[in-house]
């Protein structure tokens, strides 16, 4: 046994511990989904290439985290389990080659096909058509209960009167806020999935009542009588009992057009009133989902096909250009929020007018935008089968928006070309917007570092003196503020 691997290992899984209690327990994450996703996918690599190396706490073991002290616990009567994941058509194909081997036959699969929900999964108990019990995932294996906050969303029927609603069932579904809500509280939370986690673990239930939840149903869990073919049928019925469900579900027959529908739902995904990081597609016949079980930590009758955490589609909704430093004319685009890899994104730069001329990109395009790792999010493609009639083609200033000078491409007499980039040829302190970015690049980390106060810190400083004032009094008041 290697003592490294094992000891590398054994990090990991720290890492990974550390990394579960903030993300579950305290319900703010510190690093992104796509950094957590690779930590996970390097701890089962080890253990598939190191068949020794085991962990109670390994990804393989364990969905979510083990319930906080601050609640009571609640055993799942039905284990609540994750999904596993598909990337690619590829992997769609695996995911049925497995169901027909493990079925030893050919079978014709329908699949129900349901927007994945980024939110936190909820469990309901009713007795005799009674919410007795709301509870959270947890492990898996035990949540926590929290009726009392569960009871304060307005999506979720405390009676359900129905006849044919089950004398005993657990109905499951996501916890998640709206974009256009999470908007107003954004300041508090990195992306509107925090913000359901953290509101619904709130020791004072009027706390949870503050904040605008919604709940779609989409399973159950222990049902007494199951009396549904398919699980279309059964998302019809928690219709008809009150619940809200997706307006998105559809049932699709081959892997093809599931394909096929992953692509066009990822160009409308920005226009959906809340959050999705998938779609989720599920075997319909429950009695084929009843034979095909469970493996130790997922069903084998569904799986999440996911949205690249790299890039996402939106629309534009404007752009604005912004002075630098250099002068230099940037484009921006402002979009319609879209969540990228646990980051939402409304800002995507253009980087110059060229750019933009040579994509043609127009306000009200569907534009493709990539967000890699720390660069700033770009636009990288217009969607032109999405272009709209009559979308006027977008005129670059040639004025300085800051200070109304001539802007100027320069002339490179090498490459005997125009610089892609063009500028305001304005002075420094002359052109406002010139000056700011100067002083702002002088206190910062690039230049002279100011301890303590960075480039957000030195715009709060700045921010509503300088768009009445003169250059001199700039510099009065920067020094007064700064300067001991
Ligand atoms: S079914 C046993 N359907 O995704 C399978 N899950 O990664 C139970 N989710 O824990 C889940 N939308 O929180 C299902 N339409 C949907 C969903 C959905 C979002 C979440 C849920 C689950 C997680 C799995």
């Amino acid at each position: 046994m290697n003592k490294n691997i094992k000891q590398d290992y054994q990090k990991k899984i720290d890492e990974l511990k550390k990394h579960n209690k903030f993300y579950y327990e305290n319900s703010s994450p510190v690093i992104s989904d796509k950094e957590y996703d690779k930590l996970k996918r390097q701890i089962l690599d080890l253990e598939k290439e190191h068949i020794y190396l085991k962990s109670n706490f390994s990804p393989s073991k364990n969905v979510g985290f083990k319930p906080s002290k601050n609640f009571a616990k609640y055993k799942h009567r039905e284990k609540m389990l994750s999904l596993s994941n598909a990337f690619d058509e590829e992997d769609l194909i695996n995911f049925e080659k497995k169901i027909f081997n493990f079925l030893n036959e050919k079978a014709y699969l329908n699949y129900s096909v349901e927007p994945k929900i980024d939110g936190i999964s909820a469990s309901l108990t009713y007795k005799n058509g009674d919410l007795i019990y709301g509870v959270s995932r947890g492990d898996g294996k035990e949540g926590e209960i929290i009726t009392e906050n569960l009871k304060t969303i307005k999506d979720i029927p405390h009676k359900v009167r129905n006849s044919n609603f089950p004398k005993d069932i657990e109905i499951r579904g996501e916890v998640y806020i709206n974009k256009d809500d999470f908007q107003k509280i954004k300041e508090n939370f990195a992306n509107p999935r925090n913000a359901a986690s953290g509101s619904l673990r709130q020791k004072d239930s009027k706390e949870t009542s503050k904040i605008p939840l919604k709940f779609i149903a989409y399973t159950f869990g222990f049902i007494s009588e199951n009396k549904f073919k398919n699980q279309s049928d059964f998302l019809k019925e928690l219709k008809s009992w009150g619940f809200l469900t997706s307006e998105h579900n559809e049932v699709i027959k081959s892997i093809n057009e599931l394909v096929y529908f992953h692509q066009q739902f990822e160009k409308k995904r920005f226009d959906l009133k809340y959050d999705i990081d998938g779609l989720v597609y599920k075997v319909n016949n429950i009695q084929l989902q009843r034979r095909l079980g469970f493996t130790s930590n997922a069903p084998r009758w569904a799986i999440a096909h996911k949205f690249s955490a790299d890039h996402a589609y939106s629309e534009i909704l404007n752009i604005d250009i912004q002075v630098g430093r250099t002068g230099a004319l940037t484009p921006v685009a402002k979009v319609k929020p879209v969540n990228i890899g646990g980051v939402v994104v409304s800002n995507a730069t253009l980087h110059n007018e060229d750019e933009i001329l040579r994509k043609d990109i127009r306000i009200g395009d569907t534009v493709k935008i990539e967000r890699a790792g720390d660069v700033i999010p770009h636009v990288l493609e217009v969607d032109l089968k999405k272009r709209k009639e009559k979308l006027s083609k977008f005129i670059f200033p040639t004025k300085c928006p800051s200070c109304g000078s001539k802007t100027e491409k320069e002339y490179n007499k090498i490459t005997k070309k125009f610089d892609a980039v063009r500028r305001c040829i304005n002075e420094s302190f002359a052109c406002e917007k010139i000056a700011i970015e100067r002083i702002k690049h002088f206190i910062s980390k690039d230049a002279i570092n100011i301890d303590g106060l960075g480039k957000k810190g030195c715009r709060k400083i700045l921010g509503f003196k300088f768009y009445k004032i003169s250059s001199r009094y700039i510099q009065f008041e920067l020094s007064k503020n700064i300067l001991p």
